[in-house]
């Protein structure tokens, strides 16, 4: 494929790809010499309209791993300081010759604006969406299915590990991006979503969203419950995945206000009781210690595998680079 960016159209077949791709560029990525030519003589550029420290520098690095060209750009310092257009700016990057486009903006669509005047422009600059809004996050889903796998099979990581394990999705899920993709991939795998979190943080899209799952992959038994309460989402729980409050998108008083919202939601060693005697704890960061999570469960290694995740970022995101790179003239199939 060109572009990636939504999970809601990857089959088991693309997810299957991803994950055993990543797995051989981790082997690289464990050698002394971590680097590979891949793309070597191809442009990657990093269009991050909205502050990022992981995805950004995972993206980075990863084309970096793979040999390929980068170019950050950054709004604020940027010549849309001066009135320049999104799509403007896209075709500047064009110019310059970029192969690849990973796209940042805090408005749902922009990534698929930019794919679109790509494609109508008749170019093969593919567009990978590095979080739009409150609709998708895939690199991050992406990653979150790798750590998982690893922590499953540190062999073979593939989407049937993930069959009928437990796992529940915690917090800020109505701004959830992250949420969203992994809603996608969780339930692609076979596993038992569950949402939960207080009503005012739930999403108004869960029923649009199952009808719509529904219809376009009617073949997908899909497993996915969303609760007002944490009890029935963590009991026996095989994977915990805490949310960020994402109070920047609220534009409303927080209700619950932070306290509230740990003392009914925060995922804390005692709470983990509930789940599975194994359980792990996933967060796509960045983190409000002591709000989502507690300080201590965060930094404890029997459980969270939250540096798993920014570790599994390289290696999905040059998976993907070079899935997405490997089809052009200069890279290697
Ligand atoms: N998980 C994630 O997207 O983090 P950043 O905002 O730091 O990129």
């Amino acid at each position: 494929r060109r572009h990636v960016l939504s999970l809601e159209d990857f089959s088991p077949a693309e997810y299957e790809t991803v994950l055993q791709t990543a797995a051989s560029f981790q082997e690289v990525l464990s050698r002394r010499t971590k680097k590979v030519p891949a793309l070597q003589g191809q442009v990657i550029t990093n269009l991050f309209f909205e502050p990022s420290t992981r995805t950004r520098s995972s993206f980075e690095l990863a084309a970096k791993r793979l040999s390929a060209d980068t170019l950050n750009f950054a709004p604020g310092t940027s010549s849309m300081t001066k009135g320049e257009t999104i799509l403007d700016t896209a075709k500047t990057y064009l110019a310059l010759g970029t192969d690849l486009m990973v796209i940042r903006h805090r408005e749902a669509g922009v990534p698929q604006a930019i794919a679109q005047e790509m494609d109508r422009l008749q170019t093969n600059v593919g567009v990978l969406n590095a979080g739009d809004g409150q609709h998708e996050h895939p690199s991050q889903a992406l990653l979150d299915l790798l750590t998982i796998c690893n922590l499953l099979d540190p062999k073979v990581p593939q989407l049937s590990l993930l069959k009928g394990k437990k796992v529940a999705i915690v917090g800020d899920i109505l701004h959830s991006r992250v949420a969203r993709s992994n809603i996608w991939s969780l339930t692609a795998s076979g596993a038992e979503v569950h949402l939960a979190g207080p009503p005012t943080l739930l999403p108004r899209w869960f029923a649009d969203f199952v009808a719509e799952a529904e219809k376009t992959q009617p073949d997908v038994p899909r497993k996915l419950m969303m609760h007002w309460q944490l009890e029935p989402a963590l009991r026996d729980a095989d994977f915990v995945m805490t949310l960020r409050l994402q109070q920047e998108r609220m534009t409303q008083h927080l209700l619950p206000s932070l306290r509230e919202y740990h003392q009914q939601f925060g995922i804390t060693g005692d709470r983990l009781k509930l789940c599975k005697p194994d359980v792990k704890v996933l967060h796509p960061g960045p983190v409000n210690r002591g709000v989502e999570i507690s300080s201590e469960l965060m930094d404890d290694p029997n459980f969270s595998l939250i540096s798993q995740q920014v570790t599994s970022g390289v290696a999905v995101r040059m998976a993907l680079l070079y899935l997405m790179g490997s089809g052009k003239p200069g890279g290697e199939a």
